[in-house]
């Protein structure tokens, strides 16, 4: 992979020990997948991993200031596709804020109350409340 060479900084600051296992997988899956896009596509120097969470939710974000892209363009890979699948299956949202040129931002909303057991509907009602 053509990813030597790019500095990664992590900046990872949860509160709570463990993720649910279907969400650590989708966190896993998640970043992997926009690392692995960094290292492949971006050109990029510095990539930037920052993991939180907070008023329950988690954020996750991977950005990177290489040669960007048009995220509402034509894609033909599933990459993209498969990250905002899984982040929608846990009920969470994902945005990619891109531009030829100027970098890339790939970054989700997770809600964490699946965590504590609660369905994704009950979750929804949770917050809903809150
Ligand atoms: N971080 C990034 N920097 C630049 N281009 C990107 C980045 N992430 C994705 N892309 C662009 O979006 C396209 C689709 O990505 P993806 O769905 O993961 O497919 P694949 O990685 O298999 O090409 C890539 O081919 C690339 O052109
Ligand atoms: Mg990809």
């Amino acid at each position: 992979m053509s990813g030597a060479g790019i500095e990664l900084e992590t900046d990872l600051s949860i509160g709570v020990e463990r993720l649910e296992p279907e969400l650590e997988t989708t966190v896993y899956r998640l970043v992997q997948e926009a690392l692995t896009n960094v290292a492949k596509h971006a050109e990029a120097g510095v990539a930037t991993l920052r993991v939180s969470d907070d008023g329950g939710w988690l954020d996750v974000l991977v950005s990177d200031d290489g040669n960007g892209f048009d995220p509402d363009g034509e894609v033909d890979g599933f990459g993209v596709v498969g990250m905002r699948e899984r982040v929608e299956l846990v009920g969470g949202e994902l945005e990619i804020e891109s531009k030829p040129g100027s970098g890339t931002r790939v970054r989700a909303a997770i809600p964490l109350a699946v965590e504590a057991g609660l369905g994704l509907d009950e979750a929804a009602g949770e917050r809903a409340a809150n």
